[in-house]
This record gives C-alpha cells, sequence and structure tokens, in this order.
C-alpha cells in the first residue's frame, strides 16, 4: 500500500506545504466538501478538504460516517476554524464503504449502555478511543516503572493445578467430554483422565508463582490476566481481568507500602504526560455526564485536578484497628445509614466503608494495614499481637479498593491454616530452603484505568468485559 502519514504525527509538526498520503475513518461528511478523517492515532480529526468539482459524483457519495478511506494531498494552513491545517485533496480511494442506514454510529452521543452493545465498533468512538489510548499508555508505564527499577517479569501459569489462593471461585479447565465424563468407582467424574490427568482451573493470581521466583530474582513482577467465576454483578468486577503482581524478597510491609504508593503515582504522572488531550476530552465528557445528577453525586474535583492532586499528597497510612475507631464513631454509622453497621472490631469492611474514610474522612487515597487474621488469606504475615497479620489494602477515591497485598508468612500460619500439604508441596519448600522476608501485592489493572479515566463502570475500561451472563466476541 502507499505509504501513510499518522494523523498524529501530521498534526504535531510542521508539515505546511508537503504531500502526505493519510488513511483513516470517516467521522463526517460536510457539505459534500469537509471530511473529517480519524486514524485512531490521536483524538483529533484531521480535515481533509475535497473539492466536489474535482471528485466523480460516484465517489463523493461514498464518502459516508464510518467509511476507510484513503487522501492524498497538500497539507495547506486551514481557513477556517477549529483547526490550524487541513490537507486538500487529489486523491480520495473508499478502501471500505459504510452503508450510512445501517452503521450504528452516528455522528451524536450514544449512551455508554448502547455503546456497550456494540463494543466491536465503540474503539471508533472518542471516548473509547481515549479509554485505549490511555489503557495502552498505563500498561507501558507499568512494565517502565518495574524494568527501570530492575524487576524481573515473570509469566505465570494462567491454567494451573492449585486452589490455594482462595481468591475466589475458580473456572474449570477440561477436555473430558462434559456430556458423558470418566466416572471413578464412587461414581464422582474421574480427573485421571482429564488432559492434564488431575483437575485444573483458570487462576485467580500469579501471586504463589510470583513468590518462587522471588525467593531466587529477589524482585519480580507479573502483569497477566486472572479470573474469577464470582457472581459480582458490579461496576468494579469482571469474570476477567488484569492483574499486575510485583512480589519483592527483602522488603517488610512498609517497604511493600513505598512501593505501591511510587507505583500508582508514577503511572499516573506517565498518563499526564503522554495522553494530555485524553485525558482533557475525558474531562469534559465526565463534567458534562454530571450535569444531570444532584450535586452531592458529583466527583468533588474535575478529573486532571483529582489526578494531579493524588501526585501531590501523601496516603493516609493507617491501621485497620484506627479505621474501626473512626467508622463506628462516624455519623452515618451512628445514624444508621451504613448497609452494614460497624459493631465490633473484627468485621470485614465492605465498599461503604472503605469509600467512606477516602471520599469524607480523609479525602485522598488511604493505605489501610494490620487486618485482623480471620479476614485475610493465609499466606499473610502474624504480627506480634498474634491477632491481626501484615495485611495491606490500597484504597482510591472512587473506587474502594485499587491494590490489596502483604508482608508473607514464612511459615507459621501455614500450618494454623491448614493447607493441603501435598498439593502445596512446592510452596512449603520454599519456605524450607532459604526463606526470607518478602512481600508484595496485587494491583487490579481495570481499577486503576477507572481512576485515571474517570469513567465509572469497569465494563467500559477493557475491550471485551466477561461477566456474569456475557461473554460476546
Ligand atoms: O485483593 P485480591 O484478591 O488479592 C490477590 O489476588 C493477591 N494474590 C494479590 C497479591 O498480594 N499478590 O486482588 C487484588 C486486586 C484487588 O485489590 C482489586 O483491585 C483487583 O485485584 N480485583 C478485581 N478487579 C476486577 N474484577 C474483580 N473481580 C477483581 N477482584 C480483585
Ligand atoms: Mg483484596
Amino acid at each position: 500500500m502507499a505509504k501513510r502519514t499518522k494523523l498524529k504525527v501530521l498534526l504535531n509538526a510542521d508539515k505546511i506545504g508537503s504531500s502526505y498520503t493519510v488513511m483513516g475513518w470517516v467521522k463526517t461528511f460536510r457539505n459534500n466538501q469537509f471530511l473529517a478523517l480519524n486514524d485512531g492515532s490521536t483524538l483529533k480529526t484531521l480535515q481533509v478538504v475535497v473539492d466536489f468539482e474535482k471528485f466523480d459524483e460516484s465517489i463523493l457519495k461514498r464518502i459516508t460516517t464510518g467509511a476507510a478511506v484513503m487522501a492524498t494531498g497538500i497539507l495547506v494552513e486551514s481557513q477556517g476554524r477549529g483547526q490550524t491545517v487541513e490537507l486538500v485533496a487529489d486523491q480520495i480511494e473508499i478502501l471500505g464503504d459504510s452503508d450510512p442506514e445501517k452503521y450504528p454510529l452516528q455522528p451524536k452521543k450514544h449512551s455508554l449502555e448502547f455503546l456497550r452493545e456494540i463494543a466491536h465498533l465503540r474503539f471508533r468512538t472518542n471516548t473509547f478511543g481515549s479509554i485505549f489510548r490511555i489503557r495502552h499508555s498505563a500498561a507501558f508505564a507499568i512494565h517502565k516503572f518495574f524494568n527501570d527499577k530492575g524487576f524481573f517479569y515473570m509469566h505465570s501459569p494462567i491454567i494451573t493445578g492449585s486452589d490455594a489462593e482462595g481468591a475466589g471461585e475458580m473456572f474449570k479447565v477440561t477436555n473430558l467430554d462434559l456430556d458423558n465424563p470418566p466416572k471413578d468407582e464412587d461414581g464422582n467424574i474421574d480427573y485421571k483422565k482429564d488432559f492434564f490427568g488431575k483437575s485444573t482451573n483458570l487462576t485467580v493470581s500469579g501471586q504463589l508463582e510470583a513468590e518462587l521466583a522471588a525467593l531466587a530474582l529477589s524482585e519480580v513482577y507479573t502483569f497477566g490476566p486472572t479470573f474469577r467465576a464470582e457472581n459480582s454483578n458490579t461496576s468494579r468486577h469482571l469474570a476477567e481481568f488484569w492483574m499486575i503482581e510485583p512480589e519483592v524478597a527483602f522488603n517488610d510491609l512498609e517497604d511493600n507500602m513505598d512501593l505501591a504508593e511510587e507505583m500508582l503515582k508514577y503511572v499516573i504522572k506517565y498518563v499526564m504526560d503522554h495522553n494530555p488531550e485524553d485525558l482533557e476530552f475525558l474531562e469534559n465528557r465526565l463534567l458534562q455526564e454530571e450535569k444531570q445528577k444532584p450535586q452531592n453525586e458529583r466527583s468533588p474535583m474535575p478529573l486532571r485536578e483529582k489526578l494531579e492532586f493524588c501526585l501531590a499528597n501523601d496516603f493516609e497510612r493507617l491501621t485497620y484497628t484506627r479505621a474501626i475507631d473512626i467508622l463506628k464513631n462516624s455519623k452515618p454509622n451512628k445514624k444508621g445509614r451504613f448497609q452494614f453497621p460497624i459493631d465490633d472490631w473484627g468485621a470485614d469492611l465492605q465498599s461503604e466503608h472503605e469509600r467512606f474514610l477516602v471520599e469524607k474522612h480523609f479525602k485522598k487515597p488511604v493505605i489501610l494495614i494490620d487486618y485482623p487474621k480471620e479476614i485475610k488469606s493465609f499466606y499473610m504475615r502474624m504480627n506480634e499481637d498474634d491477632k491481626t497479620v501484615a495485611a495491606m489494602d490500597v484504597l482510591f477515591p472512587g473506587i474502594g479498593e485499587i491494590i490489596g497485598g502483604s508482608q508473607r508468612e514464612e511459615e507459621k500460619r501455614m500450618e494454623e491454616m491448614d493447607i493441603p500439604k501435598e498439593e502445596m508441596q512446592w510452596f512449603l519448600d520454599t519456605r524450607k530452603f532459604g526463606t526470607c522476608p518478602h512481600a508484595g501485592y496485587g494491583l487490579g489493572f481495570e481499577r486503576l484505568i477507572l481512576f485515571v479515566t474517570g469513567m465509572t463502570n469497569i465494563r467500559d475500561v477493557i475491550p471485551f468485559p466477561r461477566f456474569p451472563g456475557n461473554a460476546e466476541f
């Protein structure tokens, strides 16, 4: 094909007077003359000026919203308002037609609910173009952050033979004939005859395998898909989501908190530096959307101010015990406004409590540590008090929990929690041979993208969301 120049390059440099070929999709075509073209490299469109006397009626008729077009011409300073340069077309070729009667994306505002139903086309909208450019930047920034620090990117398995993490319900992986599975003497499905000779699942977390690597390579991280078959139909849960799990030998809980805070700020800053137009667009989108809402449901700050604020302030760090005190004596608790009232130490915190602490009480990101051992996983390190574990959850405004992590137990609690010894032999081995203090955490990637884009439904920040009752595409 002809060599194309990306719009991002064309619109950002001083290229007046030369001839260029551009390719993209038609946003609009006004007065049979002004074609707004977008190729996804940037939010901006290029105005292609089409002199209708120079082109065949048959070509002009095919320049319709959604059509794929190639245009060649000279870049000139624009006479009109709204753009600085435009391309005066010498040649136009229609690469792919789009029937304007049938194309679902009209040049008007569509609801997010409608766009979710046509997720295969929603990439073409300004909103989703911005979201997915930002998603890319954030993913890249995470790799850059860890690489620059000397961490090793570790690929944990997607299919796992262990069910030890206990992070949630798992999806079974099998190639047995489900209509006629082999049975053992007791009439149960005989997984010895299954593909792997045992029962297997999709992973809920790469942590346990990352720990094995960290106890040799010192500093590793995973970044991969994880799967949870919980029936959580919320705007914060997906059945398939991406998680970043650093694991560091010789780190304690404090080091773990420092790493998490530094990483989150780094990624937010990276997106602010690399996606200013997308952020500006999404900020205005949110302001428009929130005009419909009552004052008390609107975001306290515009998107970019919120991100700046997050960078400029230390996260509030406090123990679970102090948080319970604050919650117990809080107005909503006393007035019975929490769905789950806080009575006693030991209660598991619900999203409403987390959001109260972050949005109403401290008004900034919060790191909660030292949770009761009963409500946290077996691998978290027991504290001296024998009641709490060295856990940490990072809570963000508008989101709630964005990170969960801990310093890891080196031995003691494994016994107490009664985890299956044969199945976990490999894990226990690392505790037997040269164990050491280590810590790590898991960042839910989509929750971070919710925060930086100001979107409110997690189904809008992953290309093809999987949730109960939905696995389209
Ligand atoms: O708190 P979680 O369950 O922690 C773990 O899986 C640990 N193994 C992590 C570690 O220490 N290495 O999950 C970690 C994060 C949560 O804080 C949340 O941001 C996200 O993963 N998350 C989800 N995101 C979207 N949909 C879901 N169903 C999620 N469940 C957890
Ligand atoms: Mg958690």
